[in-house]
This record gives structure tokens, sequence and C-alpha cells, in this order.
């Protein structure tokens, strides 16, 4: 008996743009094939989508401006883990789903950045996404030695003095060998006495400059530990029908400060 063949012949470019579109808002898809879309709606979480405005690098000079694996994985990783704590500061946000991430999860949250991004994208992804959540924008360049600081508990209040934090968050900082002394420099400060605890999310694109990264940062006392990814998100990964492929390259490390240590690292 011949059997109709229920399924569609291969889908016309606007039938799959259409079904593309559809799945975007309903299950992540890796960061590298969404690189072209300006507004981007992405499920951060199974109940709640956000809209995140990016540009193509043509259209701005920094490389902040549209989402990176890094930030994905660490915005699911968080809400796997659940680390403990109230103030927690994101350095180079980019588009900011981060720091949405962790509003939603309930933390108070400096999202930071260049200038640059920060009018690009970053404020308008934070404002637009926020809802009730605490997050504030501000610059901060990692080779400044000042900063000037709003608070999400006060916007209109400035101060000179570094707040303390309970976390500290990094997606895709660590791939410049020329920003590794100042990212290193800043989490230190920003360690302060308290040692929160530091995620680095990143993409192994060149061994020697994360190598590098963490000899550095022993020299400035901190300890760091690599996550066991695969174990925490693959099967929720596999959901989402990625290869390995797709997030291979990707790792999360743990950093503290030693307490009590005082070296300076390198100046
Ligand atoms: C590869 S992008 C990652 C963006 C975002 N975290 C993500 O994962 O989607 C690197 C980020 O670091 C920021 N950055 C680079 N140099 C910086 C500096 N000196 N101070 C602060 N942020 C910086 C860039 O502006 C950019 O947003």
């Amino acid at each position: 008996m011949a059997c109709r063949n229920i399924y569609p012949n291969p889908m016309s470019p606007s039938l799959e743009r259409r079904v593309r579109h559809h799945l975007w808002s309903m299950l992540p898809l890796p960061a590298h094939q969404t690189k072209d879309v300006p507004l981007l709606t992405y499920p951060i979480t199974p109940f709640r989508t956000v809209q995140l405005v990016q540009k193509a690098p043509l259209d701005s000079v920094s490389t902040g401006t549209t989402l990176y694996l890094s930030s994905q994985l660490l915005a699911h990783y968080l809400q796997e883990t659940t680390p403990k704590g109230v103030t927690a500061i994101e350095l180079g946000s980019g588009t900011g789903l981060v720091s949405i991430a962790l509003g939603i999860l309930g933390w108070e949250v400096w999202a930071t950045d260049l200038e640059l991004v920060i009018d690009d994208v970053l404020r308008v992804n934070i404002e637009r996404n926020r809802e009730e959540a605490k997050i504030v924008v501000q610059e901060l360049d990692w080779c400044s030695d000042t900063w000037e600081w709003v608070y999400p508990q006060n916007e209109e209040w400035r101060s000179d003095g570094i707040p303390e934090f309970d976390l500290i968050v990094c997606a895709d900082g660590v791939y410049s060998m020329d920003l590794i002394l100042p990212l290193l420099r800043t989490l230190k400060k920003l360690s302060g006495a308290r040692s929160p605890l530091v995620l680095l999310a990143f993409e192994r694109r060149d061994s020697g400059v994360i190598d590098c990264f963490f000899k550095e940062s022993k020299a400035f006392g901190f300890v760091s530990k690599k996550v066991n990814i695969r174990r925490i998100l693959g099967r929720q990964i596999a959901r989402w029908g990625w290869t390995s492929d797709d997030w291979h390259s990707v790792e999360i490390w743990t950093m503290r400060l030693k307490v009590g240590d005082t070296r300076e690292g390198y100046a």
C-alpha cells in the first residue's frame, strides 16, 4: 500500500524564516546563529523572554553589541546554581543578558561596560527588560583608575567609594592579551576585603590568552577552578537541539581572591 507523505517538501525561504523566527522565541539558539538579528527575542527562562537590541559589529566599533555564547551559558548557569548574595556586578556586559538574568534572580545589579556599548545597546536593553529588577547601568572601563558609582537602591546618588559586592561576573572578557592586566586589576579592586565569588565565562579561541590570564591571576592572589559545565548544563542544552560543536569552546571558571592577599600583581 502506498503511503501518503505527510511531511511537507523542503520549506520555502519565507516559511523557513517564519519557522526560525518562531523558534527563536521558544528555544535559545547559539549566539553565532543570531548575530544578524537586530531585535532578538531570547527565552531567558522557560517562562520569560527578553528582547535584546543587537548591532552588527560594522555599525559599532565595539565587540559587545551582539550576544556571545559565554553570556548565554553564564545566564543559564546562574539559574542552575543560584549563588548566594545580594549585590552583583557584571563587567563588559555587552547586550546585558547576564545582568538581566541576575535581576530576575533577585540580585541588585551593576551592569557595566564602555560608554559606546552602553549607548549602543546596553542601556536600552536593561530599560526594556528589567521590569521590577534593581539594575543600574554605569560606565566601568577596566583601563581607568577611578570609577564613579551609581546605586540600584538610589540612582540619584553618586560616590567614588567602591560598593561591596557578593558576586562579580564577566562573560567573554578574556579574549585579548592587552586586556589581561587591566581586567585582573579591576577584579582585584572590586574584590576588596570581602573576596566575593568571581564567575568568568569565555570561549577558548586562543589558549595562549587564556593560559596567560590564569597564570597572571595567581600573581594577583586569585585561586581559580574550572567548572564542569557539561555536567550542569549538558542535558538542558541537548534539549535545545544544540550540537557539541555549538558550545564546546565555552568554559566557566570560578575565581576568588585569597583572603588577606595584598599582592598587587604586576604593575
Ligand atoms: C566579547 S564582548 C562580550 C560581551 C558580553 N559580555 C557577551 O558575552 O555577550 C567583550 C565585552 O568587553 C567589553 N570591554 C572591552 N574592553 C573593555 C574595557 N577596557 N573596559 C570595560 N569593558 C571592556 C566590550 O565593550 C564588550 O562588551
